[in-house]
């Protein structure tokens, strides 16, 4: 019998959220965590994530001290991840800074990557006052759902993501400023070092080339589907539909504005297609994403909120959102 009160907070199980039975101290639910451990990380196993509601957590740092007393694995930092965040703490981030209109559907975190995060843990430090949930999904039941021809073809083909960054440009600053969404190579590596970043691409595997003006293309190749490594479950395991700028994902203006202002290829910040560089049918994407968005679990953030995600069990994404929003994230290996 675990010391946390367990219930569910949406239909599809995910996540099991645990409460203390009284209202602790911080040094309590140290102890609490410590003690329950077994408990927690077999619960994360099980249900894909959990949901730590009404406990003391508060701020910054205490996110920071209880994801390591929770024993999930390292922090790591964001390195070759495209999402616009901003470093907080250690490797502490924001969880994404995308324009608020904008609905990101579920996907596994840095699912391209040879060495993804095996965790992703989300707090919220400001609720958000419409909207803005991190919703999340069952991928072994994602992996189901999703037709096996689509599977076949996507798996056959294997998932090609290429993105581009650019180093200095008064333009894109501009462009960002105003809309955050195509990060410089300095914030996705975290170094103003060309000799740096081609040495960070090797060790994580990238495909790298320099192109005009400074700017960097990364191609890196992902599955489809993977087996998690300790429960053998299958589960859908790939982020190619967020690499498609489509008007199902991003509405139809803002396609037409990305139409216009990437027009030339080799400034098109992210591009998705199969391995040998065929194009993915936008019908196969498009299924993806119905399925994804058929697997959404919503429920509303409240301050403290503390989301501790198996990042093969459970797919993550989040909703548009007005007024103020904060939600961090930190990431283990
Ligand atoms: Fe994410």
């Amino acid at each position: 019998m675990s010391q946390f009160k367990t219930s569910f907070i949406t239909k599809n199980e995910m996540p099991l959220v645990l409460e203390p039975t009284r209202p602790l101290k911080r040094e309590e639910f140290k102890e609490l965590i410590q003690e329950e451990n077994p408990f927690i990380r077999e619960s994360i196993k099980k249900y894909g994530c959990v949901l730590f509601r009404d406990c003391p957590i508060d701020g910054t740092d205490e996110f920071n001290e209880t994801v390591d007393f929770l024993k999930i694995g390292e922090k790591v930092n964001y390195i070759g991840g495209d999402s616009p965040r901003t470093k907080v703490k250690g490797a502490v981030y924001t969880s994404t800074e995308a324009p608020p209109g904008i609905k990101i559907p579920l996907h596994n975190e840095l699912s391209f990557q040879k060495n993804f995060p095996k965790h992703i843990c989300f707090y919220c430090d400001i609720p958000p006052q419409t909207g803005g949930e991190t919703f999340v999904g069952d991928a072994r039941k994602i992996y189901q759902d999703v037709d096996p021809h689509v599977r076949d073809r996507f798996e056959k083909g294997g998932l090609k993501y290429i993105s581009r960054y650019y180093h200095k440009s008064r333009i894109m600053d501009l462009m960002n400023q105003i809309q955050k969404g195509h990060k410089n190579w300095i914030q996705v590596f975290e170094t103003d070092s060309k000799m740096e970043v081609e040495k960070r691409c090797r060790d994580k595997n990238f495909d790298f080339r320099w192109l005009k003006n400074d700017w960097l293309e990364i191609t890196q190749v992902g599955p489809t589907w993977i087996t998690h490594p300790e429960t053998n479950e299958k589960v859908w395991f790939n982020q190619i539909h967020l690499y498609d700028y489509n008007p199902k994902f991003i509405g139809t203006m803002r396609y037409l504005g990305v139409k216009m202002f990437y027009c030339r290829k080799d400034t098109l910040v992210h591009e998705a297609c199969f391995a040998n560089g065929k194009k993915i049918a936008r019908q196969d994407l498009y299924h993806v994403m119905d399925v994804l968005d058929k697997n959404s679990a919503y429920f509303p953030w409240k301050r403290g909120d503390l989301m501790v995600c198996d990042n093969i069990l459970a797919m993550h994404g989040r909703s548009s959102f007005t007024g103020p929003r904060r939600i961090l994230a930190a990431m283990t290996a």
